[in-house]
């Protein structure tokens, strides 16, 4: 088998597969005993700047159980290096961002660094795992969206109701677009750097754009995320675009562009399938809670996502979201075994 061969990357190209691949987004943390303990010893952003350590934690859910695809361990922050922002992980808080912009004076003092040198440790991560994986299992990069990553840039957090976006994107219309530009360029740039290091498909996180209306999705987001999968086209490997609670703009999600669609469990599989014709591969869908739930009714929602999937070509089992930290780790287990022994073709 040569590595652009395996069952993530066929089905992600809608290729016959003997059985449908699996793998989980955030698989590598805090529910993973090995993780909790590097992180006793290392801040989340030294495991990331430290390329060996990067790997290791990308390996750790690899070693543990049969998944097809590694995802490389970093985040979507890293990027902000690159425009000259500060950031830091606050314990038990989450992201906070130092200086946040609120207007159009800030945007202009951003900076736009070069992604192969502020995050050269990602890419020499990237090229140490891929030296070290299975060829049975590709190697997963990753960026945030232009929209999400603007919403940690201007909110300086996770935000509930994404007050200071909104009224950034409503008020200064001119400014959200040389954010976004801005964003973008950073994003792009990273993203071809990490193919040229080693990456096998790309997925782009818009984990945040739920919270608009569809016609501010298309007016102030759509040409940004489009601009990114259109430079990315020539390199011919799958773009995996993924967002939540996107049911209200999923055609038009699909249209900004990638080969992959991802979708959370408040949409139907077979609902995606047909809003989509075909076009695409799909992505998805299991809740993260039910990993938490006993194993028949665990069992019983697996069912039900590879019943909606119907040994379609094209679909990638995963979570709607991420992994949650106190997720059962014999559960995510199960589920990796029961996805490949149930679609055996
Ligand atoms: O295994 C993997 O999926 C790879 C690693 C990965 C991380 N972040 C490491 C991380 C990936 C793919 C991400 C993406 C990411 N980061 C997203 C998009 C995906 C999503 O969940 O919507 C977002 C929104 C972020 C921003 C971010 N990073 C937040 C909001 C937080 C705090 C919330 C939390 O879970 O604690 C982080 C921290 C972070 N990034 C952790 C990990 C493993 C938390 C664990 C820790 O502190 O050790």
């Amino acid at each position: 088998m040569t590595g652009n061969d395996c069952r993530f990357l066929r089905a992600c190209r809608k290729e016959e597969v003997d059985c449908t691949p699996v793998w989980f987004m955030r698989q590598a943390g805090r529910y993973l005993a090995e993780y909790r303990k590097l992180r006793e010893k290392h801040t989340l952003l030294e495991l990331c700047a430290d390329p060996e350590l990067a790997k290791e934690v990308t390996l750790q859910p690899m070693r543990r159980f049969d998944l097809d695809a590694a995802i490389i361990f970093a985040d979507i922050l890293l990027p902000l290096k690159c425009l000259g922002l500060d950031f830091e992980f606050a314990a038990g808080e989450g992201p906070r961002i130092h200086h946040p912009v609120r207007g159009p004076q800030d945007v202009e003092r951003l900076s736009a660094g070069d992604p192969r040198q502020d995050l050269s440790f990602v890419l020499e991560a990237i090229r140490l795992v891929r030296g070290e994986l299975s060829p049975k299992a590709a190697l997963i990069g990753f960026a945030g969206a232009p929209f999400t990553v603007a919403s940690y840039i201007i909110e300086g957090s996770y935000s509930r109701n994404f007050l200071q976006t909104k009224l950034l994107m409503y008020k200064h219309p001119e400014a959200w677009q040389a954010l976004m530009e801005k964003v973008s360029e950073v994003t792009l740039k990273y993203l071809k750097a990490q193919i040229e290091a080693g990456a096998q498909a790309i997925q782009l996180f818009d984990s945040w754009v739920g919270c608009l209306q569809p016609d501010d999705y298309r007016d102030y987001v759509w040409p940004h995320s489009r601009r990114i999968f259109e430079g990315l086209k020539e390199y011919s490997i799958p773009l995996i675009h993924f967002g939540t609670g996107t049911a209200t703009f999923l055609e038009s999600m699909q249209e900004a562009g990638g080969t992959v669609m991802s979708v959370d469990w408040r949409l139907d599989l077979e609902e995606v399938w047909r809003r989509l014709e075909n076009r695409v591969a799909v992505q998805g869908n299991l809740d993260p809670v039910a990993l938490f739930g006993d194993r028949s009714g665990l069992e019983k929602r697996v069912d039900r996502v590879l019943d909606q999937a119907q040994g379609r070509r094209g679909h990638v089992f995963n979570l709607g979201h991420g992994i949650l930290p106190q997720t059962p780790v014999e559960n995510v287990e199960a589920v990796v075994e029961w996805v490949h022994e149930k679609s055996r073709r």
